[in-house]
This record gives structure tokens, C-alpha cells and sequence, in this order.
């Protein structure tokens, strides 16, 4: 079953067009990852899906129903969760609280705007806890954001959009500036998460990509040139020619 589908998606940023006319379909419970050289429309992509902007023409389905055009508060809630490609977490809250509010923002407690101390939410407490403890973060969930290291950070990270009890997970290079040690962990922690979830995986280390993806959609100027399974995809000429200027390797 398809869960994440996007027919003939373009978006343009005035006269450049950053995602041109792309189709993808995205099976449940896959991970399916999206590579290509810098520059080449990957994040924009993830950006239409999340609605953080709506695209120029085309449309995208989620779970069976047309999403397009929808913000991006409510398509968190319908079940779509990012990690960005620069880290977002809030320093000067502890663990915890990073992974709570995510939860609590898309949880049904949500009560107008009455606040109460955060023990009064059960439920997204249950669910921030749960996070930290499938990134392996629990032991520091009373510690601030801004002490623990660059790759604990990226782990929060995905706590955070665990939090938000998702469907599908987009993750924007999550082992970005992380040393090769924190880049097994990450590796580890998705391959983990990996059937839980649908994945929808963007990364520029291939060795990551070609052990973990089930399926790898190429993106090169916009345009999707070529899908497959690691396999094939490394077979593609068109892929490396993209990947090497022009040189056939
Ligand atoms: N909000 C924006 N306004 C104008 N141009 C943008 C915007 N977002 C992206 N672009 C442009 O769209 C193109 C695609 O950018 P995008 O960030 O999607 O690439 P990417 O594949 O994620 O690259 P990288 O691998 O470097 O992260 C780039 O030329 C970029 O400068
Ligand atoms: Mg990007």
C-alpha cells in the first residue's frame, strides 16, 4: 500500500525551479531514501511534503487523501514528522521537555490555551518518554539541550519527531556533521526504528543509503532521474554520471 504519494510536484522559486514535476510513491512501512548532489531539491521536497510551503502545481496524497496545500500544523498532526537538516532542538530545555512539547503539540490533549505544568498531560508525557528511550536518551532526559553533545543532539532530534507519534518520518541528513562513531549510532538507530515506521530518508553518505534503504528515488537539478533498489541504483549510468560531472566511472 502506498501511504505518501506525490504526482507531478513542482515548486519554483521565482525563476529557479527546485523541485520540477516529480512523482513519488512511497510504500508503507518501507524505508525509502532520496539522494542527489547539493542543491538538487531534496529538503524543498521534504518542505512541499510537510506543507512548510505549498508547491507551484501538483499534488500530494497521504494515506489515501489529497494533503496539498494543507499547513504544515496540520499535517503534523495527521501524521507526518521531520527532523531538519540543521538541528532545532530548544537549548535551555532539558531532554524532556524538547521531546514533551513535540508530543503534546500533536497530541488530542491539546485544550485551547489553558496550560498546566506538564504532569498533567499523562499521555504526552508517556509518549516523550517512549522517544528518549527508543534514541537510547532516557538516561539524560533531565539534562538541558545545550550540554549534551552534537550528536546527542541529532538523537533528540529524532526524539522529537517520535514524540509526535508519526506515520511517516522524514529525516533530513540525520548523521550531517556527525564524527564516523556518532554516524554508527545514528545508522544503528535507524535501522532500528526501520519497520516501526515508513522512512522516508534523505543522506549523502552512500554507504548509509545503500546498506539501509529498501527502495532509492535519485533527484539531480529538480527532476527525479532514476528509482530503484540499492542495487540498481548503483548500476544507473545516468545516477554516475550525475554523482561524477559526467565522468562514467
Ligand atoms: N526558500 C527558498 N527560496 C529560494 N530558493 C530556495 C529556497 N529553498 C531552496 N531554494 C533553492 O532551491 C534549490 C534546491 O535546494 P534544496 O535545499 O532543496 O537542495 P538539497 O537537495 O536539499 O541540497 P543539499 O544536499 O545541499 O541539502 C537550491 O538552488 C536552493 O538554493
Ligand atoms: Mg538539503
Amino acid at each position: 500500500m502506498k501511504i505518501l504519494e506525490t504526482r507531478k510536484i513542482t515548486k519554483s522559486f521565482g525563476a529557479l525551479t527546485a523541485v520540477n514535476g516529480v512523482s513519488l510513491a512511497i510504500e508503507a512501512g518501507s524505508l525509502h531514501s532520496i539522494i542527489g548532489p547539493n542543491g538538487a531539491g531534496k529538503t524543498t521536497l521534504f518542505n512541499l511534503l510537510t506543507g512548510t510551503f505549498p508547491p507551484t502545481s501538483g499534488s500530494i496524497i497521504f494515506d489515501q487523501k489529497e494533503i496539498t496545500g494543507t499547513p504544515a500544523n496540520r499535517i503534523a498532526h495527521l501524521g507526518l514528522a521531520r527532523s531538519y537538516q540543521r538541528t532545532t532542538v530548544f537549548p535551555a530545555f532539558s531532554l524532556f521537555d524538547n521531546a514533551w512539547v513535540a508530543a503534546f503539540a500533536t497530541g488530542k490533549s491539546w485544550n485551547g490555551l489553558m496550560w498546566k505544568p506538564s504532569g498533567g498531560f499523562p499521555e504526552a508525557s508517556e509518549r516523550a518518554r517512549q522517544a528518549l528511550h527508543d534514541v537510547g536518551l532516557e538516561g539524560k532526559s533531565t539534562q538541558l539541550a545545550r550540554e549534551i553533545s552534537h550528536g546527542e543532539q541529532r538523537q533528540l532530534e529524532l526524539a522529537i519527531a517520535l514524540a509526535a507519534a508519526p506515520r511517516v518520518l522524514l529525516l533530513d541528513e540525520p548523521a550531517a556533521g556527525l564524527s564516523p562513531d556518532e554516524t554508527r549510532k545514528m545508522v544503528a538507530l535507524v535501522r532500528a526504528l526501520k519497520g516501526r515506521y515508513t522512512i522516508v530518508l534523505i543522506e549523502h553518505k552512500m554507504d548509509i543509503i545503500m546498506s539501509v534503504s529498501d527502495r532509492i528515488s535519485v533527484m539531480h537539478f529538480g527532476s527525479l532521474i532514476a528509482e530503484g533498489t540499492p542495487g540498481e541504483i548503483q548500476k544507473n549510468p545516468e545516477v554516475r554520471r550525475a554523482y561524477l560531472g559526467g565522468v562514467a566511472a
